[in-house]
């Protein structure tokens, strides 16, 4: 690690507290100037710390850079050695990632951007992705799965950032079928995962599990067309600069779930928290909307729905939408 990571570990273990530029130097081994020096780095990468005359350097409460060492921080014990590289901008993460995977990324590497200039969503739509505003990360799962079974890891993966979200607001995320996430009606979160398949064995090899969560971006950040259907977990007043630790949070949950997949014990926390079931939907199926009952969650994570013919059927991908009341 360079000074600079070092210098940044110690500041964002101690977050608010201050720590002369003598005790840095001494707990690094190196000299007063070499100090200063990586702050002034730091501080040129966006870091807002404080430096008081004879008190020292603080890491301010409102500095929200994301960085590994912030992240790593927050890490499950277990979770600790998995590497995690952080951009400040990207076309994608998930792209990035399929690229990682096929050059033998291991288990949980985590690739995460401040900013992404093509996000990724479903369905080949864009995903809103301003710098410095939300968590734009991709996990790679080496989840020595077959196919059906990597298909639950986008829904526990879901349950994953519902639960992690949970950890920070009192509001309660529900889960639009199949991994959309809303709070209050909007939408705050979408996922979307993708499959490395081996060439030869036609297998799952890797599975990246790409999350884009809105934190603070503002509503009149929003393009015009997301304003109504998209919004942040804080709003501009709540002043939360946790982007790390809501970021270790979402990891420490993703990678544990996945390792007690076949267990399936997330689809009854998936079923609690969608925002479907018992209700009148629309799907979309060969590219016609059709109208049908959201009934219930299949072992596979597809929705069971009652069709316009009375009859049971299940969705294995695809979109839902509420029917409004006439
Ligand atoms: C959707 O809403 O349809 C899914 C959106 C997924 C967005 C995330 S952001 C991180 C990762 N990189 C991408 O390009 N897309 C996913």
């Amino acid at each position: 690690m360079s000074l600079k990571n070092n210098v940044l570990h110690i500041l964002e273990l101690n977050k608010g507290a201050n720590i002369s530029g003598q005790e840095l130097a001494d707990m690094l081994f190196v000299s007063r100037t070499a100090v200063w020096k990586a702050i002034n780095s730091l501080k040129q990468e966006g870091y807002i710390i404080n430096a008081t005359s004879n008190k020292g350097y603080s890491l301010s409460f409102s500095s929200d850079v994301i960085s590994s060492e912030g992240i790593n921080l927050f890490l499950n014990d277990e979770y600790k050695n998995i590497p995690i590289t952080v951009y400040k901008s990207l076309a994608s993460t998930n792209t990035e990632a399929k690229i990682e995977a096929m050059n033998n990324a291991v288990h949980g590497t985590v690739i995460i951007s401040e900013e992404q200039t093509k996000g990724r969503g479903r369905f080949g739509r864009e995903f809103f992705s301003p710098s410095e505003s939300g968590i734009y990360m991709s996990i790679i799962l080496k989840p020595n799965l077959n196919i059906a079974d990597s298909v639950l890891i986008t829904t526990a993966a879901a349950v994953a950032v519902c639960n992690s979200i949970d950890k920070f607001t009192d509001e309660k995320p529900q889960i639009k079928w199949v991994n959309d996430i809303y709070i209050k009606n909007k939408k705050v979160c979408g996922i979307l995962t993708e499959a490395v398949t081996d060439f030869e064995s036609g297998g799952v090899e890797s599975v990246i599990v790409g999350i884009g969560l809105n934190v603070k971006t503002k509503e009149e950040e929003f393009p015009t067309e997301l304003q109504n259907i998209a919004e942040s977990i804080f709003h501009a007043d709540d002043k939360f600069c946790i982007r790390n630790q809501l970021a270790a949070e979402i990891i420490n949950n993703v990678l544990s779930i996945c390792e007690k997949l076949e267990d399936k014990k997330f689809l009854e926390i998936y079923k609690e928290r969608s925002m479907i079931l018992g209700e009148y939907i629309l799907y979309n199926k060969n590219n016609e909307w059709l109208e049908g009952f959201a009934l219930d969650i299949d072992e596979y994570g597809g929705l069971i729905i009652i069709n316009k013919y009375g009859q049971k059927e299940a969705l294995h991908s695809g979109e839902v939408s509420i029917k409004k009341a006439k």
